[in-house]
């Protein structure tokens, strides 16, 4: 398979971030150089980059764009500058706790000396936790693939939501990681991708990398879900997060909690999977996690045609919440959280990594 690199660092503490712009897949594998933090924010907003790992990552890296360009004579502190820089990242979008956490993390890491090292050496320091962000969401997707991989049956249909794959993250995924796994270790099985509409992240993306790993797949559009599920081609469903709440209640991509009533109604387990830098533990239940409202006109001019009259009303989530109890089970790089309890939760996340 081409390397596909979703997002990298070019350079040093003066470099830039090559990602891949995922709009223009799959017809066109474009890399988009961004040097400054606005082309980042943009980025994210416009989901060129997109999935909460990937989106830390881009966070992360785009707070060093941000300070790289400090210079005393400005008018504002190093602190000062710090602070506007993270504030500005954290409006680019509100739900995925990956961005957020990986900001928190490069602030915390320069606090300390802000008032004393000279402002390259602390750019250097945030870089150095940009790329260690990057590093460990490697290695955490390798683990969670290696922790699920069991999960997948010999001849299982699997079914799939929206993108957890490699472009979700800095590399391989969540969901997708899972059956990346089980397809190494020789396992044979046939993924249903969602198209998940409206912006087709499954259709685009999710089918694109399935099909560069030579993974059996076959595309439905979200209305079919019940009825594959119905014809008994459905074993098991699998699907990423962008924020999971103390108790284990799930956001993910809208049209997760219909498929999670759908696979209850039918039987079929219903996993998710998804690093720790996924889990916000400071908020009790799905219910208090911020939903994304998102540009109506993705709805009624989906990829430049129009197929609703003018000033139609529209109602647009980007993500919905999955309540716990229709959770099998949550497969992390600490392993697989089953029964999906807030003790359970703890004691997987509290713990140093098996
Ligand atoms: O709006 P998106 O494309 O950023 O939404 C992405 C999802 O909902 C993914 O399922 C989630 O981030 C998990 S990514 C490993």
């Amino acid at each position: 398979m081409p390397e596909v690199r979703t997002i990298e660092w070019i350079g040093d503490e003066s470099g830039y971030v090559r990602l891949i712009d995922q709009t223009l897949l799959p017809t066109a594998v474009v890399y988009r150089d961004c040097h400054t933090v606005e082309e980042i924010w943009e980025a994210i907003r416009l989901l060129r980059v997109r999935g909460a790992p990937a989106i830390g990552v881009a966070a992360a890296m785009g707070l060093v764009l941000g300070m790289k360009s400090f210079r005393e004579d400005q008018g504002a502190s190093y602190r000062q500058r710090l602070v506007q820089v993270a504030d500005y990242l954290r409006s680019s979008r509100p739900t995925a706790v990956n961005l957020f956490w990986a900001i928190d993390r490069l602030v915390r890491v320069v606090a300390h000396r802000v008032d004393q090292d000279p402002p390259r050496q602390l750019t250097r320091r945030l870089l150095a936790e940009a790329l260690a962000i990057e590093a460990e969401d490697r290695a955490m997707c390798r683990a969670i693939g290696q922790a699920g991989a069991a999960l997948v049956g010999e001849g299982d249909g699997v079914l799939t939501h929206c993108n957890a794959g490699g472009l979700a993250t800095a590399d391989y995924g969540t969901a997708l990681a899972v059956l990346f796994r089980a397809a190494e270790l020789g396992r044979r099985f046939h993924v249903f991708a969602d198209e998940t509409r409206p912006l087709l992240q499954g259709a685009r993306l999710t089918t694109w990398e399935l099909q560069q790993r030579g993974i059996d797949v076959t595309l439905i559009c979200d209305n079919m879900a019940a009825q594959v599920m119905k014809e008994g081609r459905v074993q098991l469903v699998l699907v990423g997060a962008d924020r999971i709440a103390a108790n284990g209640d799930t956001v993910n991509k809208i049209g997760t909690y219909g498929l999670a009533v759908l696979a209850q109604a039918h039987g079929i387990p219903f996993y998710v999977a998804a690093p720790s830098s996924t889990f916000d533990l400071s908020l009790a239940r799905g219910a208090d996690i911020p939903i994304e409202q998102r540009d109506p006109r993705e709805v009624t001019h989906g990829f430049g045609r129009q197929t609703a009259p003018d000033g139609i009303k529209v109602y647009n989530p980007a993500f919905d919440v999955t309540p716990a109890s229709l959770i099998t089970g949550i497969i992390t790089e600490r392993g697989i959280i089953r029964p999906v309890t807030v003790e359970h939760i703890q004691r997987t996340l509290g713990g140093p990594a098996d």
